[in-house]
């Protein structure tokens, strides 16, 4: 057995002795987009401290624990509080969570981002439904050995985020009178936020949107096979040629007005899986 299926193993044990809930769905939510652990029925909530290998949250806008319960009548495992690689920590870091995840039975990652946006159709407030990504971390969680029993050495990323759960939520936000944009995340390791000439770049490279997450996450879902559904919050608008200075607090800020729509968005794809 590879020393991370042993460190899977041990977190598992440990979230044993809190619950059996046997979560078909595993939920990451942003910065700022906290809520929907709000309207989990919880069965149980454990401190990320308490779970074996589980890096600690240090940014202040995330709780840190893990909560299990029901959401749109299916048991759901979510995050509060994710683990950004601009902390320091290791991409295994990062995404030792969604392992977890997938050994606690969790087929379906739902995963949510604050990302600032650089298509000029798109608005600050609005939602985009992620339809692809571009790794510029740097960096990747599966380098090193690969444990064949978790995912393959080389695998697919022909359709990281799920076609099926994509239509559906287009579905959806019809439905509901939601708006919501499509289109592709590019992952840069942060912290500071880009200049004019790397918001031109990034957008000449084809992305939509710029943030400093979920991509980690993304790949170690598909790497064992998840199906994953991932959004994003456009809290800043990144024109090059009209740029503002960027502004934290109006980032979360923002992040927390789309709220309501976004989760309502979640939880009926959540609903229909
Ligand atoms: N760049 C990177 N990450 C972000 C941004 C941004 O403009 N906005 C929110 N997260």
């Amino acid at each position: 057995m590879s020393e991370l299926r042993k460190q899977i193993d041990e977190a598992i044990q440990v979230i044993r002795q809190y619950t059996d809930l046997e979560p078909t769905v595993g939920i990451v939510l942003g910065t700022g987009l906290g809520d929907l652990a709000n309207e989990i029925q919880k069965v149980a909530e454990i401190p990320y401290q308490d779970i074996p290998h589980f890096p600690l949250s240090t940014v202040e806008t995330h709780a840190g624990k893990l909560i299990f319960g029901q959401l749109g009548g299916k048991d759901v495992v979510a995050m509060q509080g994710r683990f950004h690689y601009y902390e320091g920590y290791s991409m295994k870091q990062i995404t030792f969570p969604i392992r977890v995840m997938k050994f606690l039975g969790v087929k379906t990652l739902v995963i949510s981002n604050a990302a600032g946006g650089m298509n000029p159709l798109f608005r600050k407030g609005d939602i985009m439904i992620m339809e692809d990504h571009i790794n510029l971390l740097g960096d990747n969680p599966l380098i090193g050995p690969n444990d064949d029993e978790l995912g393959p050495r080389f695998p697919d990323m022909s359709e990281p985020y799920s076609h099926r759960l994509i239509d559906l939520a287009e579905e959806i936000a019809l439905d509901e009178k939601i708006k919501v944009q499509k289109g592709v995340y590019v992952a840069v390791a942060g912290p500071n936020l880009e200049t004019r000439a790397e918001y031109r770049f990034l957008r000449s490279i084809g992305a939509d949107v710029v943030g400093m997450s979920t991509v980690p996450e993304v790949i170690v879902a598909r790497h064992m096979n998840l199906e994953v559904f991932g959004v994003s919050v456009i809290t800043d608008e990144c024109f090059p040629d009209a740029l503002q200075p960027a502004d934290v607090e109006d980032i979360i800020r923002t992040a927390n007005q789309a709220q309501p729509r976004l989760t309502l968005l979640m939880k009926r794809v959540i609903e229909r899986l």
